[in-house]
């Protein structure tokens, strides 16, 4: 299958039509126009995302998989649809490997719960980061409870980057798998997992990458990436929410056991045994989210007709933008240097609690995510209870850039004087 982000993509991107595709960002919040700088959290959805999900309610809809009338063929073609797009955007071998689940959250809790069911004993390893979001450290901490295995974790040194020496240290004959975050949500650090990857497969230990901060920034071939598990979140990737991707080898998804039970994932049920729906039903019991699929796959259209070259360029302008104004306010300081890393700033600024921060910046309507930002030990680790957090889209301007350091810059002249 072609992934569709290797298409030639021509222009370089024109932000100012760019915005106009998205209703919400032509919007004021307390009287001043909105500055939304909260996209590492969620993102905003572009007409054609939302105009696909009431299309489908209003024209289209009907259950899928279980009708033989007109209407639920055509939903059940449109979700089959969807599949096979997601596919193609991941450079999946096959739709069979792409289960739709409620976003990353629930992709890491199946593959903890069911392939740790499989896989893990008592006193197996589990490797993490120490720059999890809790969504990837919780679910392994409950298999390992479940198993008698236990958790490790690679630290994280000053710079907000794995220390790999100690990655390669903590592998042991023991060690079951590897889940890494691909971008940290709150350092905005790109890791390299293909190296991460590498290490754990001449060891012979699976890979599950959380994609959830990768995938509205970069490209994500999974073939390539060489793991094992790859999840994302439809909400990050401005498509809508309750809507995620578990991708997985096909080999290993079929050799676990179903995550939940109920209809759609079954083949036959009897009271003393039921056999399994092949892939990838066995894994989504019940009636999925239909209009959350045809979003998700509006999303990765319009991402894809943008080109992640031309995202990437512009993102990169204003993350210069941004970190040249940051260093001229000395109050400012950003946690974490990677040295490789995308457009999410966690600071703190002297004297100033980050929530008083956030509701300044509220005030000056810009939207910014103000807390423990779901790493409570990353946050420990640095030192911090709280950030304020900045985070870019490719819908960002440079005076949006501009308008955060003033904000900032107004923040420590209302609490210093
Ligand atoms: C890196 C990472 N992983 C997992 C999650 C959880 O995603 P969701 O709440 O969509 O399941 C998030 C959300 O912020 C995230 O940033």
């Amino acid at each position: 299958m072609k992934p569709v982000h290797s298409l030639p993509v021509a222009a370089p991107l024109d932000v100012v039509r760019v915005r106009e595709d998205f209703p919400l960002l032509g919007r004021a919040t307390r009287g001043r126009p909105l500055v939304y700088l909260d996209n590492a959290n969620s993102t905003q959805k572009p007409r054609s995302v939302i105009d696909q999900t009431s299309r489908f309610y209003a024209a289209q809809y009907a259950n899928v998989h279980r009708g033989v009338y007109l209407l639920s063929q055509e939903a059940t073609e449109a979700y089959d649809r969807a599949r096979a797009r997601v596919a193609a955007f991941l450079n999946a071998k096959s739709a069979r490997e792409i289960v739709f689940v409620r976003g990353t959250t629930e992709a890491i809790n199946l593959v903890a719960s069911s392939w740790g069911r499989a896989n893990l004993g008592p006193g197996d390893e589990v490797l993490i980061s120490a720059m999890e979001h809790h969504s990837g450290i919780v679910p392994w901490q409950l298999a390992c409870q479940t198993a008698g295995a236990r958790l490790r974790v690679i630290p994280v040194d000053d710079d907000g980057e794995l220390i790999l020496e100690e990655a390669l240290r903590l592998f042991t004959p023991k060690t079951k798998i590897l889940s890494v975050i691909h971008v940290s949500n709150a350092l905005g650090t790109v890791n390299p997992v293909k190296e991460l990857v590498a290490m754990a497969r001449s060891r012979g230990v699976p890979v599950l990458l959380d994609g959830a901060q990768t995938i509205s920034h970069r490209a994500v071939d999974v073939q390539d990436l060489d793991c094992d598990f790859y999840v994302f979140s439809g909400h990050k990737l401005f498509g809508p929410t309750g809507i995620g991707v578990l991708w997985g080898r096909e080999a290993l998804l079929d050799a676990m056991p179903p995550y939940q039970g109920g209809g759609n994932m079954i083949e036959l049920v009897t009271f003393e045994k039921t056999t399994y729906a092949p892939l990838p039903y066995k894994f989504e019991a019940g009636t999925t989210n239909i209009a959350g699929t045809l979003g998700l796959a509006a999303a990765i259209d319009y991402v894809a007709g943008l080109g992640y070259d031309a995202i990437a360029a512009h993102e990169s302008t204003l993350l210069d933008r941004v970190l040249r104004g940051l260093a001229t306010v000395p109050e400012v300081h950003l946690i974490g240097h990677p040295k490789e890393r995308v457009g999410v700033l966690s600071m703190t600024v002297d004297g100033v609690h980050p929530h008083d921060a956030g509701t300044i910046l509220d005030l000056e309507g810009i939207a910014v995510r103000a807390g423990h930002h779901c790493v409570q030990p990353l946050m420990e680790r640095f030192g911090v209870p709280a950030t304020i957090r900045a985070s870019l889209a490719f819908y960002n301007t440079v005076e949006e850039c501009d308008a955060l350091v003033a904000g900032l810059r107004k923040c420590v002249q209302v609490f210093r004087g």
